[in-house]
């Protein structure tokens, strides 16, 4: 077998055999296929697709790039939710906390940002001290003390996916769906859980811009779940808008901390308990979704989430006086006002825009070296369906680089659109598939 004559393969649109597809992540991920020939297979599985049984083969050999966790040491039921990515999406580190508080094991192994997307590992990094990197003892550890770890692909985890994720985030190759399953599961099934709850979200800041491309995400991700015997909920989620109002890596984790300590976000907190409450059901916690909500509401409520947030910031060597004091972080060199051009109600925004704004400022990565600035990212105010007045503050800008500011700003305001009928805000929780 050669890399050239597979690539050609998938680019003549044929399917490539589970040996095939082995022996392409294997040479990779062991450094023997470079990267330009690996952005050239990319690209042919990002145009042709794969069929049902070449992406469980991706997903297998993604796996097997690495080492596999067993958790069967630790008691309790271990469940963990990934999304396939957004703008503002902070609901890891909100609910995590929460269902750990809950009682159930939550071992979360998560992603950098990708393409206009946040990642969680960003956000976290943006903690003073904190690590993610951990050992696989550390892991463990951690979830037997506190019931949680959010850890970062060490090189034994899914090596693979370490690499074909940053290629793919600089190759234009995200938005595929055997890419984004394989990429997705090979992670959760390393992890070592018995349950993973999904949010596949849709919409213009989504990788899945179309409700029928969210399903066909969330079926193969399913499948693929179920082929590996893993018991998984799919929740289809609004992604036409920043999650939240805090777009940027610190700025997500001020609105987490805010949310965990009891603070009314509706949106943020509408999908976040839902997620919650899924992964509580799932965890044998509650009997049914709702019931998980009510529990997730609850954890908020009594401070038993916020306080498992601190537990495991501190055991995992962050510093937990910025979290109690967040004006003590440090402040961005340049900030900048978008007032709204118009009078009238809140449309559209092309959320991909605001994704893009904020990378703009430092918040994301444009190439694979680049280095993110935590404190880069943006407060965006409104909402879809608000009344909005002419010269209202739409959106404030943050950055340490004042370059970045005329382009973002010039995004964000044509990323809105106005009308002079009232607009039916959007429907968060579009689905839940089984
Ligand atoms: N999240 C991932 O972990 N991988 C993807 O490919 C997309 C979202």
């Amino acid at each position: 077998m050669n890399a050239i004559e597979l690539i050609k393969k998938k680019r003549e649109n044929q399917k490539l055999s589970v040996d095939e597809i082995r022996f392409l992540i294997n040479n990779y991920a062991k450094g023997k296929i470079p990267d330009y020939q690996f952005s050239a297979l990319l690209m042919a599985i990002f145009l042709n697709g794969m069929s049902v049984n070449e992406t469980a083969a991706l997903t297998e050999a993604m796996l097997n790039s690495g080492i596999i966790i067993n958790l069967d040491s630790i008691a309790g039921a271990k469940v963990d939710k990934h999304s396939t990515g957004g703008v503002g999406d902070k609901t890891s580190l909100i609910l995590a906390p929460i269902v750990a508080a809950a009682g159930v094991n939550v071992p979360m192994i998560s992603g950098r940002g990708l393409g206009h997307t946040g990642g969680t590992l960003d956000k976290l990094d943006a903690i003073p001290g904190f690590r993610t990197d951990v050992n696989l003892t550390q892991y463990k550890n951690l979830i037997k003390k506190c019931g949680m770890v959010l850890a970062s692909q060490t090189k034994n985890i899914v090596p693979a996916d370490k690499l074909m994720y940053a290629l793919r985030d600089v190759t234009a190759t995200v938005e595929s769906i055997p890419l984004i399953t394989g990429s997705i599961m090979s992670k959760k099934l390393a992890e070592g859980i018995d349950g993973l709850v999904l949010d596949i979200k849709t919409g213009s800041g989504a990788f899945m811009k179309e409700l029928k491309d969210a399903k066909a995400l969330a079926k193969s991700l399913i499948n693929t779940a179920k082929t590996f015997d893993k018991n998984v909920i799919g929740i289809i989620t609004d992604m036409n808008q920043p999650l939240g109002n805090y777009i940027g890596n610190w700025l997500e984790v001020v609105e987490s901390v805010e949310a965990l300590q009891g603070k009314d976000i509706p949106d943020l907190m509408t999908v976040t308990n839902k997620l919650a409450g899924a992964m509580i059901y799932l965890g044998g916690k509650a009997s049914s979704i709702d019931e998980g909500v009510e529990v997730s509401k609850e954890m908020i409520k009594n401070g038993k989430a916020y306080d498992k947030f601190l537990e495991v910031v501190k055991l995992q060597k962050g510093d937990i006086s910025v979290l109690k004091d967040l004006s003590k972080y440090p402040k961005s060199k340049f900030s900048e006002k978008i007032v709204a051009s118009r009078s009238g109600y809140l449309k559209e925004v092309d959320n991909y825009e605001v994704g893009m704004s904020a990378l703009e400022l430092g918040a994301g990565r444009l190439t694979k070296d680049d280095i993110i600035e935590p404190k880069a990212g943006i407060i965006f105010n409104p909402k879809i369906g608000d009344k909005i007045k002419k010269g209202e503050i739409i959106a404030t800008l943050f950055t340490d680089n004042k370059k970045g500011i005329d382009s973002a700003k010039n995004r964000i305001e044509k990323a809105l659109k106005y009308s002079s009928e009232v607009v039916a805000k959007p429907k968060l929780i579009k689905a839940i598939l089984r």
